[in-house]
């Protein structure tokens, strides 16, 4: 595929069909992201790949713990005090999730939301709706394959940007190969769930997740978010 093609057939999939993707191509895809260039080559970042029983565990695992939070987060005020207190249903992952979104960002977030949810037929006040949809992300969207990728707590800022960059030369590598791929800063979350799986080091931090298969034809997959005007991105002089 032209580098040009990829970069414009790259979209978030959110519905992945039943496909299988074999190890030999995972391990391909894998490889060709472990070309991208890093901070003094030190490749700040270690992946945990989850397939087969792993994945399934996981799939049946997290949607529960998503549920309870935002029972939680509608809760009384005691029940959570409680939860904080006892740990119990809380997020465990390593990084503060997003839930504030600075001012000047707020109206890009929102149109993407109010997008998206148009799309599906979900309206503004259907909270069950929107719910449900939020918690595809724990099922992995039904993908066969789920990426936990892990960044070096020494290099600062670095390790996330060379994560960043190691996941979008993943990314177009994958959709080159005709896959489907939706980074998803949800699965970092819980880090607990992950420890039962794998034998993560501890200076190695939960950045996000990436879920990976072949596309289902849905209309969520439709789905083609507008992008800031490129004067929005440029800094003015002076
Ligand atoms: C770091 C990161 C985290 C993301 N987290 C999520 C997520 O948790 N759930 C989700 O559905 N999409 C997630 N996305 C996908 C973005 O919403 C998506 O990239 C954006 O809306 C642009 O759409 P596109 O990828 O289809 O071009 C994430 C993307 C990135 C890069």
């Amino acid at each position: 595929m032209e580098f040009k093609d990829a970069m414009a057939q790259r979209h978030s999939v959110r519905a992945f069909s039943d496909k299988p993707v074999s190890d030999e191509l995972l391990t391909e895809l894998l490889t060709t992201a472990t070309t991208s260039p890093s901070w003094s080559n030190t490749q700040p970042y270690m992946i945990a790949v989850a397939k087969g029983a792993v994945l399934e565990d996981l799939r049946e695992t997290l949607p529960p713990m998503f549920d309870e939070l935002i029972a939680l987060a509608k809760g009384s005020k005691i029940k959570q005090i409680k939860a904080k207190l006892t740990n119990d249903g809380i997020p465990d992952g390593d990084f503060r999730p997003v839930t504030d979104y600075p001012r000047d960002l707020q109206p890009r977030r929102n149109a993407t939301g109010h997008e998206l949810y148009k799309l599906l037929g979900i309206d503004r006040a259907d909270k069950s709706g929107r719910h449900q949809q939020m918690r595809e992300n724990f099922r992995f969207f039904n993908a066969p394959v789920a990426l936990f990728i892990f960044v070096h707590e020494g290099l600062d800022v670095y390790s996330p940007l060379d994560a960043g960059i190691f996941l979008q030369s993943l990314m177009l590598a994958a959709t080159d190969a005709g896959l489907g791929t939706c980074a998803q800063g949800a699965l970092a979350l819980w880090r607990s769930p992950l420890e039962k799986h794998f034998n993560i080091p501890k200076h190695y931090k939960l950045l996000c997740g990436l879920s990976l298969g072949y596309e289902a034809d849905e209309t969520i997959n439709r789905f083609k978010p507008e992008r800031a005007p490129l004067e929005e991105l440029l800094v003015p002089l002076k």
